[in-house]
């Protein structure tokens, strides 16, 4: 079917002479969709990755562009932990690196949308000088359970903790005048079978939780593209679905950007235009075939064609391609490593420091155990990976930060991985390239490190220090054996480690270099302290070292609940890892080819802390080098919902910075609703010992409501709300009430 698309562009290059220079410009968008013929516009909306449009290696995705209209090809690659390009090119002797981020779960825990909008700054300027026009993140589905493989790109369990920070983000990325791209839209937050899984949910499950955090990341970060997921909702393809991307997206959010398909190529390509689908990607031959054959026969009008092409044209003249700026192909890593390092350091989770373990003493010797202190993981595997030009190791970043290593040991673990990396680089040994640019088979296992020198060892270092990785990514969904719980080798180097060091009296450290939740209970007490810097992008393993050394306070925070065991999440019933599979009447698989949500909106501390669910490590902990102490606040209501700040108070003997989480407890009547939920979120500055900040919220009503779906509307009830100011879910510090007199309504459309 080339010669069609062929004939179109020849088409386009016969009439140029005729129509004269009619050329797109920010102004006329108008005037070019009336000109275009229906053909062009059936090409404008099916992306391609014929070489013409394919720029270069790394190319997720183009729009093909229509020369006679002066409309350009544009193109789109990934993200979210940084710009995901392969550095080599057929064409070139130079190199195309990019930086390695933190992953979306480790920037999130920084809980600083300012923080936030920095780091997605420089990664917008590498989308930038390196050519493309969109990018493909933020990633920000809801982390449903603790199993799904790509919940290390998405950022929490919480939608408005999400919502806030992808809007963050895509502010950041599009400073910089290139496309941010809000996905998976929506609820695809599984991997298995994660292009024909039917997601069934509720309404109220749906509009609070799966579809808040994209309205609030669409409202507050204006994204000028969102890609539609594959899966299905409530039985119909999230693309096809004029519920999803027309009446809710559209109508009710204002969404006034493009939408894409995720990269397949369903049939119901004409279905997913008229739904308000406006560009298919990647594109293929047959998808254009099918646009051009309901063009002719008049299944999709000259209207919805329009529609979706105004769509295309008003991203197209905002990309740079259009503009032809002409980028450097030279951003300044540099600068962005340096960056990369920072938000990674005021991202890390501290979960445990027993009897003041950390900081650790300047130049102390350290035994570092586990594979993954030399195998360090950046970023997790799929289409989230970045290829970083290096990623930063625990050996390099303590050796640097001029601790002493037993050098037996890291010789022995360099050397493992060393060769691990050389057998499995021997030529046809796997997919290169699904090995380097997408991460696929790279994890070294840990090697049945022998102990028998752990008595000297122990002997020789101040401190141990294990380290547990994980990778995980696009694709699967992790297992609970040998994944979410520690393998055999996990556990038998904490035991044995801790074992030995404490009866010499000395400390273990653990780092938990990890893409998602893990078991915690089982060997938490053994050690004397847990730093959690999930996948940190390639400077990560500096900025653990920062930590370590105390030159970063950390001030992360949980975004996901640490479960005593996974199977406590109310999701865990309907989840593919957990073995409850079964057929439905109508032979479907149960959590492959349907996955009910029978959990609703009980999703992470929602469920947790209203049934008083114990857990290892609770939604919004973290720990400081000092301590904080919050006065008592103010609490206002005003004519639209409430005003309140709180007085934070350095009262310890280090500066550092403090998140104050803000929850409400709605009057209890009406509506079940979870006892408290978060409603704003603030950072500090770095306080030194014994100052302090005042850190002011302004909730408007609205997001006070719940969604009643008897009425499909959203409502704040009237009544008495307890405000409560924690340092996690569970731990408040501080709390307030104000009335809402009179009860309040939003309605919206009953679809879904
Ligand atoms: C993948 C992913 C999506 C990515 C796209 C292009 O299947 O689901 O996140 O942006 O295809 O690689």
């Amino acid at each position: 079917m080339i010669k069609k698309v062929l004939s179109v562009i020849a088409m386009s290059l016969v009439a140029v002479m005729s129509f004269g220079q009619l050329r797109l410009r920010p102004d006329n968008i108008e005037e070019i969709v009336k000109a275009m013929t229906d053909e062009e516009i059936a090409s404008l909306l099916v992306g391609s990755k014929e070489p013409e449009f394919y720029f270069f290696e790394g190319t997720a995705a183009g729009v093909r562009g229509i020369p006679r209209l002066g409309i350009p090809a544009t193109i789109s690659c990934d993200g979210p932990a940084g710009l995901h390009f392969y550095p080599l090119r057929d064409n070139s002797d130079d190199t195309f690196y990019c930086t390695a981020f933190p992953v979306g779960t480790l920037s999130a825990s920084s809980w600083d949308p300012d923080l936030m909008e920095l780091m997605a700054g420089a990664m917008g300027d590498e989308v930038h000088e390196y050519g493309v026009d969109m990018f493909l993140g933020p990633g920000m589905n809801i982390h449903r359970s603790p199993l799904c493989g790509r919940n290390f790109e998405y950022f929490s369990e919480d939608p408005v903790l999400s919502g806030r920070m992808a809007a963050a983000y895509v502010r950041g990325i599009q400073n910089n005048g290139v496309t941010a791209t809000v996905k998976h839209y929506a609820a695809n937050n599984q991997e298995t079978n994660r292009t024909e899984n039917d997601a069934r949910i509720d309404q109220r499950a749906l509009r609070e939780i799966y579809l808040k955090n994209f309205e609030i990341a669409i409202k507050e970060g204006h994204p000028g593209a969102l890609m539609a997921s594959y899966n299905k909702l409530n039985g119909e393809y999230v693309q096809q679905s004029f519920d999803l991307l027309t009446t809710v997206l559209r109508d009710e959010w204002g969404y006034d950007g493009v939408v894409l398909t995720d990269h397949g190529a369903k049939e119901g390509t004409v279905k997913a235009a008229k739904a308000g689908c406006d560009l298919m990607q990647p594109g293929n031959e047959e998808e254009l075939e099918r646009m051009l054959d309901a063009v002719k026969k008049g299944t999709i009008t000259r209207a919805e064609l329009e529609r979706n092409a105004r769509h295309v044209l008003r991203y197209i003249v905002s990309t740079p391609r259009f503009q032809e700026y002409k980028f450097s192909n030279d951003p300044d890593l540099k600068s962005h490593a340096e960056l990369a390092r920072k938000v990674a350091g005021e991202s890390i989770v501290m979960l445990k420091n027993e009897g003041g373990t950390l900081p650790l003493r300047a130049g102390a010797k350290l035994a570092v155990y586990g594979v993954g202190s030399e195998d360090f993981v950046a970023v997790g595997i799929g289409s989230g990976h970045v290829v970083a030009k290096h990623v930063a190791n625990m050996r390099e970043s303590l050796t640097d930060a001029g601790f002493e290593l037993n050098q037996d040991l890291a010789g022995y673990y360099k050397a493992y991985v060393e060769l691990d990396h050389a057998t499995k680089r021997v030529a046809g040994a796997m997919d290169w390239l699904m090995y380097e640019s997408w991460g696929y088979g790279k994890k070294v296992s840990e090697p049945d490190v022998p102990l028998n020198q752990l008595p000297q060892q122990a002997a020789e270092a101040d401190v141990a220090i294990v380290v547990i990785s994980r990778d995980a990514g696009e694709g699967n969904d992790r297992s609970m054996i040998d994944d979410y719980e520690l393998t055999a080798r996990d556990r038998k180097l904490i035991r044995l480690v801790s074992d030995e060091y404490h009866a010499k009296g000395k400390k273990v450290v653990v780092i938990l270099n990890i893409g998602g939740v893990i078991e915690s209970v089982s060997w938490k007490n053994l050690v004397d302290a847990i730093l959690l810097p999930w996948q940190p992008g390639q400077e990560g393993a500096y900025a653990v070292a920062d930590v370590l050394t105390g030159k970063v306070n950390p001030s992360g925070k949980l975004t996901m609940t640490f479960p005593v065991d996974a199977l406590d999440h109310p999701s865990s019933a309907n989840f593919p890892a957990f073995p409850q599979r079964g057929e439905s009447e109508e032979g479907l698989r149960k959590n492959i080819d349907y996955t009910e949500y029978a959990e609703g909106i009980w999703v992470g501390y929602r469920h947790f802390t209203t049934r008083e669910v114990p857990v290892s490590y609770p939604f919004g902990y973290g720990l400081s080098y000092t301590t904080f102490q919050y006065s008592k606040p103010v609490v206002k209501a005003t004519a639209d919902g409430f005003t309140a700040s709180v007085t934070v108070t350095n009262t310890g003997s280090v500066a550092g910075k403090e998140v104050v989480e803000v929850y409400v407890s709605a009057p209890s009547g009406g509506l079940e609703k979870p006892s408290r939920e978060l409603k704003a979120f603030g950072k500090t500055k770095s306080l030194a010992p014994g100052e302090s900040q005042s850190l002011s919220f302004t909730v408007p009503a609205f997001d006070l409501a719940s969604f009643n779906e008897a009425v499909s509307a959203w409502e704040t009830a009237a009544g008495k709300y307890q405000v409560h100011f924690g340092s996690s879910v569970e731990d408040i510090r501080a709390t307030g009430s104000f009335k809402v007199k009179k009860a309040r309504f939003w309605e919206v459309h009953n679809v879904l």
